[in-house]
Order: C-alpha cells, then structure tokens, then sequence
C-alpha cells in the first residue's frame, strides 16, 4: 500500500493532504482529511527529522496505517522482522504491546516505543508464564510452541514462538510427535485439525484443565454469520471471484467455512494475486475492520463487504493523536518513559530463543 510517508518528495502540509486524498481510500471523508492532516504533516516532519521508523500493523485505520513505509507495514511476522533489522534509534510500533514487546527483544539496543502502553490483546492479557510451567508439568519433554500473542514473559517459558503466518510450517518443523501450542484455544484446533495424522497438537482444556485464552475480536464470528453473509452477498461455490477470508484466530467451524485462512498479510497476498490475475470481484474477511479498511483502498477494483462493529479495542487506542506526542518528546528531548517498552534483560536473554528460533525456522 502507498503510504503518506513514502509518497512524498517534498514535506508540506499541502502534499501530505493532497497525498491523502489521492490514496482515494472509501473509509476516509474530506471531512476526516482536513481534520487530520496536520497532525500527519506535524508526525511526518519529525519522523523524517529523526530518522524514526514508525512500525505498522495491517488493523491500524487507514491514516495511521499510512504513517509507515510500504516495507515497513504487515502483519505480526513481517514487523518483527522490520523490527530485528531497524537501524533507527527509535521504534515507534503502531499495533498492541506484545508486539512492541517483541520488538523490543529482537532488537534491544534500540528504543522501542508505543503510543498507548496499555494496549494489550485478550490472547496475551489472559495466559502468563505460570500457565506455561502448569502445562510443561502436565506434559514432561514435549516442545511447546507459543503464539506471538503473548508476553514476553510467557515467551521465556517455551521452546519456539510462531505467528499465524508459519504456526503450521513451524510445528511440523518441531522435533517429536507431539507439540504444546499455547495459549489461543481455536487457533490450537484449528492447527489439530490441519495436522491431523501428521502431528499431535495439545492445548490447554483438551484433556487437562489447564487455562487458555481466545481473541476477544475474532470469536465474534460464528458459522451463522458467515453463512448469512456468503448467501447476502453472493460469496457462492457459484462464483468462483468471489472470497470468504478467515484468519486462523476465528472458530473452527468458522475457519471451515473460508475459501482461503492465514494471517493478515498472507490474505492480503492472496488477495494481490487474484486480482493481478483479474479473478476477483468481491470478498468478506472475518478479522478486524481496519484491515478491509487497508485493503479496500488498496485494491479499488474489488468489493469488499464489511463488518465494522467487529474493531479490536486495544489496536483502536493507538491513534494519531497519541503517536504525535512521541514525536513531539523525541525531538524536545523530553522523557519517554510513558511511551518505552521496558524488559528486563534477563527476560529479553530467554525470550530471544523461542523468537529467534522461529525467525531461523521461517522460509
Ligand atoms: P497477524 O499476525 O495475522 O497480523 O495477526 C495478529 C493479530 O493480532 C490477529 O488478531
Ligand atoms: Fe489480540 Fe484479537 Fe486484538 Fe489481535 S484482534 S490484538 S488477537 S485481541
């Protein structure tokens, strides 16, 4: 996607408002323009005076979204990725803390900083490294594999991480016949399901009463919804240009309604590659709102139905707003201690080796 920050030569508020316009993008008014390109002008020009890199989740709205380079713009695999190899001293992470936790870890020479600290996911907020030891005790000598929706304190505890773009990739990868995935209990049956015959997937809840989380956002969608919208909006077996996405977050009987599920990034490729080859006209996506809000502007050839009440309170809190003051304090070398990502180094040591690992893992 073309952002505000890579469109521009020249750096004034006219060009960022007349770059903003151009993206075109059906979720954004003239009125949320004016409204807000000064505040992107304001965090462009300190971007750029710093040599800030500003990280950006594929579910920020669509102006904060643009405050990231293309390359520096993704789903959670491909920012740690960004993240790992920033040379800037300064990592503002546009998407929830674990993320910026992650950040952090992979690249702890820097200052890695978030608008909101207390934007946090129901998957990381509800399972810590305790659950992890109760688990490990359950089942001595199995690996246990934790999705990146996690602290990094919960990190420490597990032998690899994985994200949704690799989880099935990465567990045939792990040695044995058996593998702990914790803590996303769908994502865990969605993973037993597609491995079945091939690895063993143990979670919490399944024969144990360990605990175990879900995505307080995706588990809104049931089969039903999916159902009524395919037959609303002409998402049929019928119409072969026609896409149901799910991400691997969603239920089970969800995930088996989807045309096609992965993670937000691979359904954004996936959805690049039919419209190069001229094969799609309408999609649903079951994730977060600001996604199709994203790709909406991206590919304006394709209908995209939406479903915005389904919006991730916690990715909602960084706002433009809020990323403005970082800015401001960097460049008046103010404190930032309300906006840095602290770990100790001990943490930072034990969970570099379950990222690392799934970094070393992932093609
Ligand atoms: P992705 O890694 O697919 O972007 O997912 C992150 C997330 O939090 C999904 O809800
Ligand atoms: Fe966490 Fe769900 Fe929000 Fe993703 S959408 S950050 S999994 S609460």
């Amino acid at each position: 996607m073309e952002s505000s920050s890579s469109a521009l030569e020249e750096l004034t508020l006219e060009s960022v408002k007349a770059e903003i316009y151009s993206r075109n993008n059906p979720t954004l008014t003239p009125v949320d323009i004016e409204l807000h390109a000064e505040v992107v002008f304001r965090i462009l020009e300190l971007k750029k005076k710093h040599n800030a890199v500003i990280l950006g989740h594929n579910y920020m709205e669509p102006l904060v979204f643009g405050l990231s380079e293309q390359g520096e713009q993704g789903d959670s695999l491909a920012l740690s990725m960004s993240a790992a190899q920033a040379e800037s001293d300064f990592i503002i992470f546009n998407g929830v803390r674990f993320m910026a936790e992650t950040a952090k870890v992979l690249n702890p020479s820097k200052r890695v900083l978030i608008a909101d600290k207390s934007a946090g996911c129901s998957l990381a907020d509800d399972f810590g490294a305790e659950d992890v030891r109760i688990l490990k005790e359950k089942y001595p000598g199995v690996p246990v594999m934790i999705y990146i929706n996690s602290y990094a304190d919960a990190k420490a505890e597990c032998d690899v991480c994985c994200t949704s773009a690799n989880a099935e990739q990465i567990a045939m990868d792990m040695p044995g016949d058996e593998l702990i995935f914790v803590p996303d209990l769908f994502f865990a049956q969605n993973l037993e399901r597609v491995l079945d015959g091939k690895k063993k997937i143990l979670y919490p809840g399944k024969q144990n009463n360990a605990k175990g989380a879900v995505c307080e956002v995706h588990e809104k969608f049931s089969k039903e919804d999916i159902i009524a919208i395919r037959e609303s909006f002409g998402i049929s077996e019928e119409n072969p240009n026609a896409m149901m996405y799910v991400h691997w977050e969603c239920k089970p009987e969800v995930l088996q309604e989807a045309d096609y599920y992965g993670s937000t990034t691979q359904i954004r490729n996936d959805i690049a590659r039919r419209v190069e080859g001229g094969n799609l006209e309408k999609a649903f996506i079951a994730s977060e709102c600001e996604l199709t809000s994203n790709l909406m502007e991206e590919f304006p050839s394709v209908e995209f139905a939406t479903a915005c009440s389904v919006r991730c309170n916690h990715m909602a809190k960084i706002s433009l707003n809020k990323i403005k003051p970082i800015l401001e304090a960097i460049d008046s070398g103010a404190d930032l201690s309300q906006w840095e990502v602290v770990l100790s180094d001990s943490t930072i040591k034990k969970a570099s080796k379950p990222i690392e690992k799934m970094l070393s893992l992932s093609s």
